[in-house]
């Protein structure tokens, strides 16, 4: 039997690692000059049970337990892979936008791991390793239009090329993971609250509680959630203690709602996508980030995109939250491009994809 080898002298192999919020992880990518990729390893370790009590992560906490067990997490990933640090091409990490403080253990490490052994050091943005990921598993390459949805960031994106960013869209308050994490809390589901929201919600009636729709309708495709957790709140206080079933009627009439927005929000700024684009051109619409692990969204996304003629492509579960494959990725993409970063290179706790974007009209806005 013969195996393909390994690398090639057009592959690149990356180390990637992760450390932005409260998930320790490092990866090791290859891809080929085609373009392909392919992963090798892929180590996340969860610093759930050390966040519990708290209800939410700690930022001090989460960085002390990146130092406490990355080089276990990258010595994991590599043997894994079965290469040594000296087989890989580069080294990246996510460089923001994050905890400041998980940000500085993995940029340290990997311009550390990347000195050592001689290799370029890639400084990645998160949010852009979330949009890059579909190109690593389902070979979808740019323009593409992309609904990014994590804990920290709800936006619509055109995806026109590696670093090649416009912002359609955000949220004016809330992201939809924060929203999904702030009503598992309220209505007592543990953390993360999006997964256990999801499972709640599948015993749940979604029509028992009649929850608004927010910016149902509206001309542009912005996002809000602040009015729809507090519309949880005022219809789970009175039912207080909470049945079993109260929680997953809760939880499917919030997960309806939340679908019923996110579907019209996407669905606005697909009608606009179509009317800047040139006749017969392809439509593509991606969806990333943690969120897009929640399969009743990812359904009821994959019906606006048939009704508006878009292919439709979503990471696989495991890669949608956080993870090191994607940032490994990102950084090959990159380095396939000729960028390298530097050993001055920063953290950034807040690292816009597009920088130029306007603010979205409303309060509180997040980039
Ligand atoms: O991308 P991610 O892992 O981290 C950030 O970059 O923020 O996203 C984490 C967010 C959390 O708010 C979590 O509750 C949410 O993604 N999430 C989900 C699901 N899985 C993770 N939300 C809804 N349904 C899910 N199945
Ligand atoms: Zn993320």
């Amino acid at each position: 039997m013969t195996q393909a080898p390994l690398k090639s002298a057009q592959t690149l192999l990356v180390l990637g690692i992760e450390t932005s919020c409260d998930e320790t992880a490092a990866a090791v990518v290859s891809r080929d000059s085609d373009g392909r990729g392919r992963i090798l390893s892929n180590v996340v370790r969860s610093q759930f049970d050390a966040h519990k009590i708290y209800g939410g992560v700690v930022p001090e906490i989460a960085a002390r337990a990146h130092t406490v067990c990355l080089d276990e997490i990258v010595a994991a990933a590599l043997q894994d892979a079965g290469v040594s640090l000296h087989d890989v091409d580069g080294v990246a990490a996510a460089c923001g936008p994050g905890l400041i403080g998980g940000l500085i253990v993995g940029a340290i490490s990997a311009k550390a791991l990347a000195l050592a052994a001689d290799k370029p050091f890639l400084a990645i943005n998160h949010l852009e390793a979330h949009a890059l990921t579909c190109g690593l598993t389902d070979g979808v390459t740019p323009p593409y239009l992309m609904l990014l949805v994590s804990g920290g960031h709800t936006q619509l994106l055109l995806v026109e090329g590696v670093g090649r960013y416009q912002r359609l869209a955000t949220t004016v308050d809330d992201a939809l993971g924060e929203a999904f994490d702030k009503t598992a809390k309220l209505i007592g589901l543990p953390m993360p609250g999006g997964p256990a929201v999801e499972r709640a919600a599948l015993k749940g009636d979604p029509k028992r509680f009649k929850f608004p729709r927010p910016m149902l309708g509206r001309d542009d495709p912005n996002f809000s959630f602040a009015g729809l957790k507090t519309a949880v709140r005022h219809a789970a206080l009175p039912l207080s203690p909470l049945s079993a079933q109260d929680v997953a009627d809760l939880s499917a009439s919030f997960q309806a709602a939340v679908c019923d927005s996110v579907c019209d929000r996407v669905g606005r700024a697909m009608a606009r996508v179509i009317e800047g684009l040139p006749v017969a051109s392809p439509r593509k619409f991606v969806v990333a980030g943690g969120v897009a692990a929640n399969k009743v969204l990812r359904t009821a996304l994959v019906g606006v995109a048939e009704d508006y003629g878009f292919s439709c492509h979503a990471p696989p579960l495991e890669l949608c939250t956080d993870n090191g494959a994607m940032i490994a990725w990102a950084g090959a993409e990159r380095m396939a491009l000729g960028y390298r970063d530097g050993w001055d290179a920063r953290v950034h706790p807040r690292w816009p994809l597009d920088p130029d974007a306007a603010p979205a009209v409303g309060a509180g806005v997040k980039a």
